[in-house]
């Protein structure tokens, strides 16, 4: 690998042994390419994005994702090895190795919407690398996509390759938000795809060696480009599997006075189990469980499976089925109408320590509670008010019964019912007698994370229900 110039610090020449440029600056991007650079200081890491306000957060003092430790790492490397901007022809000319780290949301229009991936952000960057590239390059997909997109890259990449040689590999993220910068410091396993010829063999050993400066090397698995893209999809399909498992079990509990937690534990002591992801809650969020289950349902019935697609699609189904639950209690308990009445929704991200609210349940649970004409007050302490809105209500739409609190104190006074949605650490620490106090008797408390101890809240005063209790 050639030997660059680079700045360390200013007014200090360095020789980047690499230079690594990341296309798309989001949740993946940001993170990952922070983590390479703190590992890696020979290596210069360029992160671009066409979405310049993005990129002028990445370089402020906020970011423009709050993520634990995230700051820190940041703070370590930005200006020396790690720089963020909107050039994203010169970082894919500079570059040895290319991240695709773009969106790939599930498509809303045409054939396959509402279940297959929309690719056409990583289709036009393949098209740009293409159309920019002076030299080699290795890409690497960090996206998330269906088994055979590589298929799709390497073929653009080819039919404009003017002479140009492009290895493709696949390297999908494993991260949680919440947790991304431990998860990317010390992940269970790095997965790299590649082809097993003796180019992508090279290109395999060069991405290898990246992680390998902090990954203990039998965590880094290496594999054919599908089943490195399949496993990603898999990965993820198995979680949410497991969440909407115990959540269909917690509808049973209530019914029959069993208690989710203690069934959870219970068969989570058996090691072919294991206790992790069995945590019953109002259902599932983020960007990814639902788009690619979404995704592999599709890929199922592309692929002439029509069975293993209803096996899987059922995960998603169960996940809307406990949302709905959700609010259809809340209602049912406030004597089958919530109508005018003061509802205060803690939490709104999809996950506690994130402010991302992508496919978050607070949102289906706010539309639900509107739609009975409840006046509905959400507190979260990450997600600013314009999110809320635009999140549940669409783009420049008002709603007089939406409205967001700056405090869970303000948010539950006078109110006559609490759901908590999100399992912010701050909401199991509230003063629930004070709460109680200034609110409407008789006073609910609907627990859709199971952070709270009902017990005293019902000694308290309050009407108390959890999830599958
Ligand atoms: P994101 O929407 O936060 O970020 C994607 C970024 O790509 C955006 O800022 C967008 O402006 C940029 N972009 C799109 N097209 C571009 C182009 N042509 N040129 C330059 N920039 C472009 O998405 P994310 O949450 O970071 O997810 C990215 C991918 O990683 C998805 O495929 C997702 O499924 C996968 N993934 C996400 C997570 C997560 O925790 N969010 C975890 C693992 C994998
Ligand atoms: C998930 C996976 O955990 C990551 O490995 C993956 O990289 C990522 O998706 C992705 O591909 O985007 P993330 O969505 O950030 O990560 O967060 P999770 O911790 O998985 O939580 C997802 C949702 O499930 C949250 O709404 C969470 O509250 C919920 N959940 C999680 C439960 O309801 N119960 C549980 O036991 C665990």
């Amino acid at each position: 690998m050639k030997i660059v110039l680079g700045f360390a610090r200013p007014g200090r020449k360095v020789a980047f042994r690499m230079k690594i440029c990341c296309i798309g600056a989001g949740y993946v991007g940001g993170p990952t390419m922070a983590m390479i650079a703190l590992k890696a200081p020979d290596i210069e890491v360029r992160v671009v994005d066409m979405n310049a306000t993005r990129i002028a957060a990445w370089n402020s003092g906020t970011l423009p994702i709050y993520e634990p430790g995230l700051d820190d790492v940041v703070k370590q490397t930005r200006g020396k090895n790690l720089h963020f901007s909107t050039d994203v022809n010169g970082a894919i000319k500079a570059a040895d190795i290319i991240f695709v780290a773009v969106n790939t949301p599930t498509k809303t229009y045409g054939v396959g919407a509402g279940r297959a991936a929309d690719l056409r952000f990583i289709e036009s960057v393949a098209r740009t690398i293409a159309e920019v590239a002076t030299g080699p390059k290795i890409i690497v997909e960090k996206s998330t996509i269906p088994v055979k997109t590589a298929e799709t890259i390497k073929d653009i990449l080819a039919a404009n390759a003017r002479g140009i040689k492009f290895e493709v590999l696949s390297n999908p993220e494993f991260l949680a938000e919440g947790t991304a910068v431990a998860d990317l410091q010390m992940p269970d396993r790095v997965l790299i795809g590649g082809e097993r010829t003796p180019g992508g063999e090279q290109a395999m050993q060069t991405l290898v060696d990246v992680y390998a400066r902090w990954v203990p090397r039998d965590r880094i698995i290496t594999t054919n480009l599908w089943s490195s893209e399949l496993s990603k999809l898999v990965a993820n399909a198995f979680l949410a599997q497991r969440i909407s498992s115990i959540n269909s079990i917690s509808a049973l509990c209530e019914a029959t006075g069993a208690d989710v937690d203690e069934v959870a534990n219970a068969i989570g002591k058996d090691s072919r189990i294991g206790p992790k992801f069995l945590k019953a809650s109002v259902g599932f969020g983020g960007s990814c469980f639902q788009k690619d289950i979404l995704n592999l349902v599709y890929l199922c019935e592309h692929f002439g499976l029509p069975e293993v697609a209803a096996y899987w699609d059922g995960v998603v189904k169960m996940n809307d089925w406990q949302k709905r639950r959700f609010s259809t209690k809340i209602v049912r308990a406030l004597f089958n109408t919530v109508a005018d009445k003061k509802i205060a929704v803690l939490g709104f991200a999809f996950k506690k320590d994130t402010n991302d609210t992508r496919e978050s349940a607070a949102i289906a649970v706010c539309r639900d509670l509107l739609a009975e004409q409840a006046n509905v007050v959400v507190y979260d302490p990450q997600v600013p008010a314009d999110e809320i809105r635009r999140d549940v209500l669409g783009k420049g739409k008002e709603d007089a019964r939406l409205t967001v609190a700056k405090t869970a104190y303000e948010a539950t006074e006078g109110a006559h019912a609490i759901a908590v949605v999100t399992e912010w650490d701050e909401f199991k620490k509230l003063d629930y007698a004070k709460i109680l106090g200034t609110m409407h008797k008789p006073a609910f408390i609907f627990d859709g994370r199971n952070i709270l101890d009902l017990c005293k809240l019902t000694a308290l005063g309050f009407r108390t229900y959890g999830i599958g209790k």
